[in-house]
C-alpha cells in the first residue's frame, strides 16, 4: 500500500496494491522478469547502451539480447524506427529505463508514447526501470505506466536503491499495469520464482513503508546537490581536450561522454585507475553504442570531482602526447 501511495505521489501511477511485488532491489525484479517470461532462444529488446543487468540476465536464461538504438545527438533517446524493425515472433517484451543508467537520459513524453503504440500494436508488455524517478534535472519525468493506454501491459521496475540513497537496503519493486487476464496469469509467473526465497527482508519493507509517507522531503535537496554537480562535470568534460558530450545528461547521476582514444575504452579506465586512482566505467560493457564512451559518476562533491576531473585531465595530456 505505501509503493501505492508513492507511486501515486509521485507519479500519477494508479495500481492495485495486490499487483505490487517487493523484490530484495530492481535487481531481483529483473532476475524475476526473465526466470519468469523467458525461455531460451527468445528474444528480449532492450537500449543500446544499457543498464547491464539486463544484458546479463539475457545471457543467464539463454535468451537473445537484442538492442535498439538510441540516438546520441539526440540526448540518447530511442530511435523508434529501429525499435520496430527489430521485433520479431520471438521478442517477449521492451524494455525502457528513463532516467537511463548510463546515458542520464529522460525520455519525452512523444517518445514514451510511441514506444507504448507500438507495444500495443505487437502487443508487447513495455518494462519500464525507473529507479532514478526523481532525479530529473529542469526537466519533466513521466512515468510509462501513467501514459498507458487500456490494451497496454506495463511491467514497472522501480526501488529505493538511488531515491532514497539506500542501495544496501536492498528493497525493490515490480508492479504490473494492464488488462486484468494478461496481469493475473503474469503475477503468478513471477510469484512462482518469487515464492523460492519466501520473501524481501520485512523490517526493512516496515521501515521504508513508513519513510514513504512523509513523500520525498530530502529530494529538492537531493536534486539541487546533484544538479550543481552534473553542471560542473559536464562543462570540465567539455574543456578537456579528447572528450565530446553533445548532450548534457538530464536525469539519473550519470555522464556518458564519447572519447577519442588512442585505446580502447576498457584498456583507457584500466590505465586511467592505474595512473590516476580515478575509476570510471568503460562504455562497450554497456552495448555496442558504448564502444569509445566512459561513464562517470556525478555523486561526489564539487570538490572532491574538481580533484578527479584535474587527474583526467592529466592522463588525457599524457596519453595525446
Ligand atoms: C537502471 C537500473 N536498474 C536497476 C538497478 C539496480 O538497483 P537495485 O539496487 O534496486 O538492485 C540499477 C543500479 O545501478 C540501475 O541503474
Amino acid at each position: 500500500e505505501a509503493i501505492a501511495y508513492k507511486e501515486k505521489t509521485w507519479n500519477k501511477v494508479d495500481i492495485d496494491p495486490k499487483n505490487i511485488l517487493v523484490t530484495n532491489g530492481v535487481s531481483e525484479g529483473i532476475n524475476t522478469l526473465y526466470a519468469a517470461l523467458v525461455n531460451e532462444g527468445d528474444e528480449v529488446l532492450i537500449p543500446d547502451p544499457s543498464y547491464p543487468l539486463y544484458i546479463n540476465f539475457a545471457d543467464f536464461y539463454d535468451a537473445r539480447k537484442v538492442f535498439y538504438r538510441t540516438i546520441e545527438e539526440e540526448g540518447w533517446i530511442p530511435d523508434i524506427d529501429d525499435m520496430r524493425k527489430k521485433i520479431t515472433e520471438k521478442t517477449r517484451f521492451i524494455v525502457v529505463n528513463n532516467p537511463h543508467n548510463p546515458t542520464g537520459a529522460v525520455y519525452p513524453k512523444k517518445v514514451l508514447q510511441d514506444i507504448l503504440d507500438l507495444a500495443a500494436e505487437y502487443k508487447l508488455p513495455v518494462v519500464s526501470d525507473e529507479i532514478y524517478d526523481a532525479m530529473v534535472f529542469n526537466t519533466e519525468f513521466h512515468s510509462v505506466a501513467s501514459l498507458a493506454k487500456s490494451d497496454n501491459l506495463v511491467i514497472g521496475m522501480n526501488g529505493f536503491s538511488k531515491t532514497y540513497l539506500a542501495t544496501g537496503w536492498r528493497l525493490g519493486y515490480i508492479y504490473l499495469k494492464g488488462p486484468e487476464e494478461e496481469i493475473s496469469n503474469m503475477r503468478t509467473a513471477f510469484l512462482g520464482f518469487l515464492m523460492t526465497r519466501l520473501s524481501a527482508v520485512t523490517p526493512l519493507q516496515v521501515a521504508v513503508a513508513r519513510a514513504v509517507y512523509k513523500t520525498g522531503s530530502h529530494l529538492k535537496e537531493l536534486v539541487s546537490k546533484l544538479d550543481e554537480r552534473r553542471r560542473y562535470s559536464a562543462k570540465r568534460l567539455r574543456e578537456i581536450p579528447g572528450f565530446s558530450l553533445p548532450v548534457e545528461p538530464k536525469g539519473a547521476f550519470y555522464v556518458f561522454p564519447r572519447v577519442d582514444l588512442k585505446m580502447n575504452d576498457e584498456e583507457f579506465a584500466r590505465q586511467l585507475l592505474l595512473d590516476e586512482k580515478v575509476f570510471v566505467v568503460y562504455g562497450s560493457g554497456f552495448g555496442p553504442l558504448g564502444t569509445n564512451h566512459v561513464r562517470l559518476v556525478f555523486l561526489p562533491p564539487v570538490d572532491v570531482l574538481e580533484e578527479a576531473f584535474t587527474r583526467i585531465e592529466r592522463f588525457m595530456r599524457k596519453i595525446s602526447s
